[in-house]
């Protein structure tokens, strides 16, 4: 009887294996044929990802230029140019199960083969929305693993899956600027001075053309200006030291275009497809379908002053005394449109870099005289008060000319920080002063904080936040998989640090760890379930799926088999 009741319920399919993805390797990998009939149908040639290292394996890739990726590997531009590049290389490894890790070391003398380990084999680099809607096509109707890469700087290492697809935006970089903007189904009197940004644009790309037309545009503030404009900086949220004068990224959103998993071109604002305008405003990138462009609305441009102070505390009291004046600047500041990095990535060194828009340099000093007369006692102490007519100045000045300072491992662990820590300073002092490095991004409060939570997808932990607090780990390539099991465990202990400060709080999705206990709520909030549902809505099938996206949680931990 017993072997019947099995059989019936093999034949019932109950039983069946789960649905996993086809990836490379597998006999249902799609064959030379159907990437040829793809290629026919797509306007530039199947591109075919290597980690840029392997350029100094001649065994691995014969026709690199080593020379090449040992000038440039620690510069993000150059980095964001090579589809099988991560910004942090350590995305780029893969770790199996039993410990092995498979990676290509830049430096070759460590003895380790070079392998693809985490890079997609292969992909369509996307200059059209038709390339966008074959590539989307073509792994839909073959079950594939789709990867959407723009520029690579995810810290979850979501723009790479070991055995995918690529689908690669980054040459899509068509901008056009439009001083009457109508959002289509908006009222004809509803008009925006709009930049709209192809999903290849960065930021360095956006701020050009803002300036060209005269207007600032809020985006993220990186040297090089290197990240993405329109791909998962804005699907995250996306910050700015300007966000406490003008919104997160999402909240200049005024219109986007998407392709989603069954093919269609949408477009999405206020008016049309609202569900999906909301949830991709801040519910995540991968996770949707492609957006295509992203039409922001743009500001006047207006004066501000710029404070640069950096110092060498020489003792932990030092430390603690320059914090006290620092943190008790905020969130006043914010109210006032004031966003600020700081910076202590050992106990010996502090920066901040301060942005006061709309303020004068004598009301900048006056305002910061309390801190700033501590730090003129501390060692080495240098304080630049600066006016600027306008962003694009300050811009060139601080972010113009990159050093070699991206292209090392790293992984961050970060928390939301809400007004009322602020005011309860002793603790926000005792968890700054214990982590290893720490930054503090005053890049909430002011209109971040004035705008609806409910007006977009975003985390609503970040209406009620006046800064992002975060620690990392940054290690030498080549460590083994327990050196590595260490590297995780400081990165939970620190974890669990900020997690102390506002407990059950949020953090931002886009600089977070992968080692949330509850990562749903961290990343999403109570906007999560609606999310869900649109995310479900939208992509039936679960073609799109990045790690602790919406929807991953109907994935296994490798995010190829479906849990049943
Ligand atoms: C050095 C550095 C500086 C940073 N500075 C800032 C900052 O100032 N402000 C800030 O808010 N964040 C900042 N970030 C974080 C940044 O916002 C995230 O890394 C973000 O995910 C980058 O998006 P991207 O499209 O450029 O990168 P990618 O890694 O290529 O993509 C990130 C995610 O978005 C998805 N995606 C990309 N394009 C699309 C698209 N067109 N459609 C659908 N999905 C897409 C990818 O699949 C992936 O899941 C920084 C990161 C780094 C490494
Ligand atoms: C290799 O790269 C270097 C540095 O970018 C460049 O100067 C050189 O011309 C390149 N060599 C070849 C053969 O392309
Ligand atoms: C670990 O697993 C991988 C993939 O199955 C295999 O190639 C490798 O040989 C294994 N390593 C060890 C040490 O067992
Ligand atoms: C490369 O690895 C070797 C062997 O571990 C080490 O001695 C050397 O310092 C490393 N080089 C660089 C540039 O990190
Ligand atoms: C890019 O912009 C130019 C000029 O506005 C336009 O002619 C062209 O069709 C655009 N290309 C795409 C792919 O949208
Ligand atoms: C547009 O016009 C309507 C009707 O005249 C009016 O109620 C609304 O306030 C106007 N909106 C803007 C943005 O001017
Ligand atoms: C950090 O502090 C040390 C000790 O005072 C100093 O020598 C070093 O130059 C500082 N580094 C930076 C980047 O400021
Ligand atoms: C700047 O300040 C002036 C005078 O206080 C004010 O009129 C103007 O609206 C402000 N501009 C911005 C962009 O805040
Ligand atoms: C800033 O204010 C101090 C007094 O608090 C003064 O000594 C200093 O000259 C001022 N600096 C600038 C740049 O105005
Ligand atoms: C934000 O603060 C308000 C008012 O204190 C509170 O009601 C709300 O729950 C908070 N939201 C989050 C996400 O913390």
């Amino acid at each position: 009887m017993k072997g019947v009741w099995w059989l019936a319920l093999f034949a019932s399919g109950v039983l069946s294996k789960p649905r996993c993805r086809c990836l490379h390797g597998h006999p249902c990998w799609p064959t030379e044929d159907d990437f040829s009939q793809l290629q026919s149908t797509i306007s530039q040639p199947l591109i075919h990802p290597v980690p840029p290292e392997s350029a100094c394996y001649p065994e691995s890739n014969p026709s690199g230029n080593c020379t090449d990726v040992q000038t440039n590997a620690f510069f993000g531009n150059w980095r964001a140019d090579q589809p099988g590049a991560m910004q942090a290389p350590n995305f780029e490894t893969f770790i199996f199960p039993n410990g092995t890790i498979e990676a290509c070391y830049l430096n070759t003398t460590l003895g380790f083969p070079c392998e693809q380990g985490n890079i997609p084999t292969i992909g369509v680099d996307a200059r059209t929305v038709e390339d966008i809607q074959a590539a989307v096509k073509f792994a839909a109707d073959r079950d594939l693993r789709l990867v959407v890469h723009n520029t690579g700087h995810d810290y979850l290492g979501r723009s790479a899956a070991r055995g995918a697809f690529m689908l690669w935006t980054h040459n899509m970089k068509n901008i056009t600027a439009s001083p009457s903007f109508i959002p289509e189904g908006a009222p004809e009197n509803e008009t925006y001075y709009a930049l709209t940004l192809q999903a290849g644009v960065q930021w360095h790309e956006a701020y050009d053309a803002a300036h060209a037309n005269g207007r600032l545009i809020v985006g993220g503030l990186i040297p090089g200006g290197t990240v993405g404009a329109a791909g998962g900086w804005m699907q995250g949220g996306g910050h700015s030291a300007f966000s406490p004068q003008h919104g997160l990224g999402v909240d200049n959103v005024v219109q986007f275009t998407i392709v989603t998993a069954s093919g269609e071109h949408l477009k999405a604002n206020s008016y049309l497809n609202s569900d999906l305008f909301w949830a991709v405003r801040g519910g995540g990138g991968g996770t949707y379908g492609v957006v295509t462009s992203v039409t922001y609305r743009t500001h006047e441009i207006s004066p501000l002053t710029a404070t640069f102070v950096s110092c060498s505390p020489s003792s932990s009291a030092v430390r603690k005394d320059i914090l006290t004046e620092y943190l008790k600047l905020w969130p006043g500041l914010s109210d006032a449109g004031w966003g600020a990095y700081l910076g202590i990535p050992t106990a010996s060194n502090f920066s901040v870099l301060m942005v006061a828009p709309n303020v004068s340099l004598a009301d900048t000093n006056a305002t910061l005289t309390p801190f700033l007369d501590v730090v003129r006692n501390a060692q080495d102490a240098v304080i630049q008060i600066t006016p600027f007519d306008e962003f694009y100045g300050f811009y060139q000045a601080f972010f113009g000319t990159p050093g070699p300072e991206d292209g090392h491992n790293t992984e961050l662990v970060s928390r939301l920080v809400p007004r009322e820590v602020f005011d309860d300073r002793e603790h926000l002092l005792d968890v700054m002063m214990s982590l290893d490095p720490v930054l503090m991004l005053h890049v909430a409060g002011g209109q971040v904080s004035q705008n609806d939570p409910d007006s977009a997808g975003v985390n609503p932990a970040w209406r009620n936040a006046t800064a992002l607090i975060l620690s990392a780990a940054i290690w030498e390539e080549g460590v083994t998989v327990d050196e590595y099991r260490v590297i995780q465990e400081k990165l939970k202990y620190d974890l669990a640090v900020l997690e102390s400060l506002a407990p059950g709080g949020g953090t931002y999705f886009n600089e977070a760890s992968m080692y949330e206990p509850n990562p749903q709520h961290t990343f999403f909030g109570d906007h999560y379930e609606r999310l869900k549902v649109i995310k479900d809505t939208y992509d039936p099938t679960g073609l799109f799926v990045v790690a602790a996206g919406v929807g991953s949680e109907d994935w296994d931990s490798s995010l190829n088999c479906m849990l049943v």
